[in-house]
C-alpha cells in the first residue's frame, strides 16, 4: 500500500459528521492499515454525536476489518488478510471505523491488544457483533462473580431495556442457563424481537405485566434514569442482585438511598449492599470489556453458534455515504435493529 494513498473517511468534529478525503500518511508509530468490512452504528455513536457522551471517545468502533498492511513485521500484530475486530478500551490512534479504510498507530503490544484476530469460519454478520457482545459478556462474567456461581442455572434473570446490549445480555445469560426476561418500557422493540425469533414470547414483557420478582436485574437502559432504577428495586428479590449496565455520569444517584453514587459503582465494577423500601439486596456495577471478554465470545461464536443468531438483529444495511444521514436521524427517532455499513470489497 502506497504511503500517499487517500481515503474516504467520516470524521466527527463540533458535533458535525462530515466525510472528508485523508492521507494514509507514515507514523513514528507501527501502523496498521485495513480495509472495513462491516461495521455497527452504536448508540455510543449517536451519543458523542450529541456530545452526551462524557467519558472515552470511540466512534465507529464496531469494525471488521481485513488488514491491508503493516508498518513493521513482528510476529505479535496481525498479518495482511487476517480479519480483525477492534478492541476500543485500548488506546492507540485510529480513523473512523466509518471510512473506506482504517488507519491505526501506536504501540506494537497496543494494536495487537485492540486488534483482535477472528476466524473466517464465522460469517461476518456475525463477526461485526464481537465488540457489543463483549462488553454484554464482561457484564454476565461480573454477574457470575458477583452471583459467586459457575453458571446462570436456577437464576431468573431480568434484563430491563430491549436496546441492543439488552439483547445481547440475554443471549448470554440464557446461554449461561438462566431464565431470561426482557422487559422493555414500550412495544415497538418488543415487535421487533418477536419478528427475529430469537426469545419466545414468554421472555419477553412490557413493564407493567410483570408480576414477579427476580434473582437478579440488570438495567440496560440509555440511562439509568430514577424511574428505571425504581423499576428495578421494585422487581428484585430479597436478597437479590442489581447490576448497573445502562449509562451514568458523575453525581447520579439511586433515587430515594443516599450517599449512593451509581456511576462510582458502575464505572469501578463495585458492589454494594442496600437496605431499602423492606427489601436487602447487592447493588453492583460493570463496565468497559476485557481481551478474554473478546476471546470468549469469539469461542462462542464458533462453538454455540445454535445460541448467537445475532445476524437475525441487523434492521437496516446502508453504505459509508449514508452514514451521516442514518446517524443524525438516530437522534431524532428510533431504528430498530443494528444498522450496519457495508463496504465494497
Ligand atoms: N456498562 C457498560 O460497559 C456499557 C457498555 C456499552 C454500553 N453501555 C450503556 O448501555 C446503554 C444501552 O445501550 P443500547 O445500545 O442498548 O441503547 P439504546 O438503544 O439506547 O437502549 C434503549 C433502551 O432504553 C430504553 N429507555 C430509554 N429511556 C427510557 C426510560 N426513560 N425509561 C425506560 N426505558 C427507557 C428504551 O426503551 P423504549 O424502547 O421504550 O424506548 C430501550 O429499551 C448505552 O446507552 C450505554 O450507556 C454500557
Amino acid at each position: 500500500m502506497s504511503a500517499s494513498q487517500t481515503y474516504r473517511t467520516l470524521k466527527l468534529s463540533e458535533n458535525k459528521l462530515e466525510i472528508v478525503n485523508e492521507q494514509v500518511g507514515e507514523s513514528n508509530d507501527a501502523q496498521l492499515v485495513m480495509k472495513p468490512i462491516l461495521a455497527g452504528i452504536c448508540r455510543s455513536d449517536v451519543k458523542e454525536f450529541l456530545g452526551t457522551r462524557t467519558v472515552r471517545h470511540d466512534f465507529g468502533h464496531e469494525i471488521l476489518a481485513e488488514i491491508k498492511s503493516r508498518s513493521i513485521n513482528n510476529s505479535l500484530l496481525p498479518k495482511v488478510g487476517d480479519l480483525v475486530v477492534l478492541d476500543p478500551h485500548v488506546e492507540i490512534d485510529r480513523s473512523s471505523g466509518f471510512g473506506e479504510l482504517i488507519v491505526a498507530s501506536g504501540s506494537t503490544e497496543s494494536l495487537a491488544k485492540a486488534f483482535v484476530k477472528v476466524p473466517a469460519s464465522v460469517s461476518p454478520e456475525r463477526l461485526v457483533f464481537i465488540e457489543p457482545l463483549a462488553c454484554a459478556h464482561h457484564c454476565v462474567a461480573n454477574l457470575l462473580k458477583f452471583e459467586q456461581k459457575q453458571d446462570l442455572q436456577s437464576l431468573s434473570v431480568a434484563v430491563v431495556g430491549a436496546g441492543m446490549t439488552g439483547i445481547l445480555i440475554g443471549l448470554l445469560c440464557r446461554h449461561y442457563g438462566a431464565k431470561v426476561t426482557i422487559i422493555n418500557r414500550s412495544e415497538d422493540r418488543l415487535g421487533f424481537l418477536r419478528r427475529t425469533s430469537i426469545f419466545s414470547d414468554d421472555e419477553l414483557s412490557l413493564f407493567g405485566d410483570i408480576e414477579q420478582e427476580f434473582d437478579a436485574v440488570i438495567p440496560t437502559t440509555t440511562f439509568l434514569f430514577p424511574e428505571v432504577l425504581e423499576f428495578s428495586r421494585e422487581i428484585v428479590k430479597d436478597s437479590g442482585l442489581i447490576l448497573l449496565y445502562g449509562g451514568t455520569k458523575s453525581g447520579d444517584k439511586f433515587p430515594n438511598i443516599n450517599n449512593i453514587a451509581i456511576d462510582d459503582i458502575r464505572r469501578n465494577q463495585r458492589e454494594s449492599t442496600i437496605t431499602s423500601k423492606g427489601k436487602s439486596f447487592k447493588l453492583c456495577g460493570t463496565h468497559g470489556a476485557t481481551t478474554d471478554d473478546f476471546k470468549s465470545v469469539i469461542k462462542l461464536l464458533e462453538n454455540s453458534s445454535q445460541d448467537f443468531a445475532v445476524e437475525k438483529l441487523i434492521g437496516r444495511r446502508i453504505t459509508l455515504d449514508g452514514v451521516p444521514k442514518t446517524i443524525s436521524e438516530m437522534t431524532k427517532k428510533e431504528i430498530l435493529g443494528k444498522t450496519i455499513v457495508e463496504f465494497d470489497l
